[in-house]
């Protein structure tokens, strides 16, 4: 039996298998709670009760040992789950000597060497269920607004974001490959075909940043929407953003519990967020002490000192072109901006996305891929999106790890995935 249907098993004879968190004993009762990663639960091994072999086994067991416990179910109004098991036999499954993550505290290095034990601890399951959460809240906003999911290729042969920042590989004969940025341009091609369409994978960026805020893979989920403008964008991101904090709040009560995060400002995150464009933000941030200048993009201390003031995540729109991507289209009313916007989340937590208008138009779409020095070839499949049925069309995309790490509260963005990959990490 799994610990997780105990509760409808009161009084009925059943064996548990699961991991060892802690033993106790008084001489002749002795406690074992076990965990088998659907619940928590206690047993209780009475010496009379018990085989002699089943008691000289609780002797032997240490923090992780896996093993199987038989006995009845009883009533217990103080336990987890109102449950607890009242042992008849105890086995031993697998010895666990020395396992290396005791009760003590230990420093983060060695916890990120230990990964793949550490995340047995009861911190790090509620993160991963939190995140599990998240997920299926993405999947399910857009399944029920009849989105059509696309799959993006990770092997890639143009560069969607940034040229700096590209992992690449030698693809057979053909060149260069990189490891995908972003989805973004392919799902712009099947926004035509489909109109409103996600995807949702890791993404890869060479980035040597070395803040709380960034991996180099990390899960993107990225809509596209035909005919949506920026301003239908930003009304998106809000309702999306809204409905999977929203589902955390309603499905992850005991995980959000357990990881002692205050709900009180997730309460808060409903429609409308405030808007604030970003030369109006440049001016703010000034007032604020900060020294950036309009032009430049801004920092994650100016995020952090923008987004303060406000008790919900803040959009700022049209950021100036020469900080921004090539594929943003162009401000009609003032050609120096782009129709762009990022979403920042409260609590000092940052960008959680960015996302824009697309441009449209063939002639300056091919201006802006020439400005940039970008390899021309590699995008006339792209710029052909613009020469067959253009279409305005707007999307964006939402870190998976950054949104986790703010629903958690959490500090770094590194314990919202199980592996993480950073500069300094690709083991274990
Ligand atoms: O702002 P970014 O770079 O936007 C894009 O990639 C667009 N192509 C999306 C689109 O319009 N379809 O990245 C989007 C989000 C950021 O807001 C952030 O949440 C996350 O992806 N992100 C990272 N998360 C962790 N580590 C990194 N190095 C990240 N870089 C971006
Ligand atoms: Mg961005």
């Amino acid at each position: 039996m799994r610990i997780e249907s105990l509760p409808a098993r009161v009084d009925a004879p059943v064996t548990v298998r699961g991991w060892t968190m802690t033993t106790r004993s008084s001489g002749k009762i002795a406690f074992l709670t076990l965990r088998d990663g659907t619940g928590y639960l206690q047993a209780v091994l009475s010496k009379r009760d018990v085989p002699e072999p089943a008691w000289e086994a609780f002797g032997r067991v240490t923090q992780e040992t896996s093993v199987a416990v038989t006995g009845v179910v009883r009533a217990e109004v103080r336990a987890p789950g109102g449950v607890e098991l009242h042992a008849t036999d105890l086995k031993i499954l697998g010895p666990s000597p020395d396992f290396p993550i005791t009760p003590k505290e230990h420093g983060t290095a060695f916890l990120f060497e230990h990964r793949h034990l550490w995340l047995r601890s009861r911190r790090q399951v509620a993160i991963a269920r939190v995140r599990h959460e998240v997920s299926q809240a993405i999947r399910d906003f857009f399944y029920e607004r009849n989105f059509t999911l696309v799959d993006t290729p990770i092997l890639t042969g143009s560069i969607g974001e940034a040229a700096g920042h590209l992992f690449a590989t030698q693809y057979f004969d053909l060149g260069t490959a990189y490891l995908a940025q972003t989805g973004q341009l392919y799902v712009e091609a099947a926004a035509a075909a489909l109109g409103k369409v996600y995807c949702f994978g890791p993404t890869f960026r060479a980035e040597k940043s070395k803040t709380r805020r960034h991996l180099t893979e990390f899960w993107m989920v990225e809509p596209e929407v035909a005919w949506n403008d920026s301003d239908a964008n930003m009304r998106l991101q809000e309702e999306f953003v809204a409905a999977i904090v929203a589902r955390c709040l309603e499905r992850r009560k005991a995980e959000l519990a357990e990881l002692e995060r205050d709900t009180a400002p997730l309460e808060r995150v409903t429609p409308p967020f405030p808007r604030i464009s970003y030369s109006d933000a440049v001016a703010k941030l000034k007032t604020l002490g900060s020294k950036m200048e309009w032009g430049q993009d801004l920092g994650g201390e100016d995020e952090t000192l923008l987004a303060t003031p406000y008790d919900r995540p803040v959009l700022v729109f049209n950021y100036p072109k020469q900080v921004q991507a090539f594929y943003m289209k162009e401000n009609p009313e003032d050609p120096r901006t782009v129709l762009n916007n990022d979403m920042l989340a409260p609590e000092g937590y940052g960008e959680i996305i960015g996302g824009s208008q697309r441009e449209d138009d063939y002639d300056r779409l091919l201006a802006r891929i020439r400005a940039e020095g970008l390899p021309e070839d590699a995008y006339s499949w792209y710029l052909d999106l613009r020469k067959y049925g253009t279409f305005v069309h707007a999307g964006f995309g939402l870190g998976v790890e950054r949104t986790v790490s703010w629903i958690c509260g959490i500090p770094h963005v590194r314990e919202a995935i199980a592996f993480p990959r950073t500069l300094y990490k690709l083991w274990p």
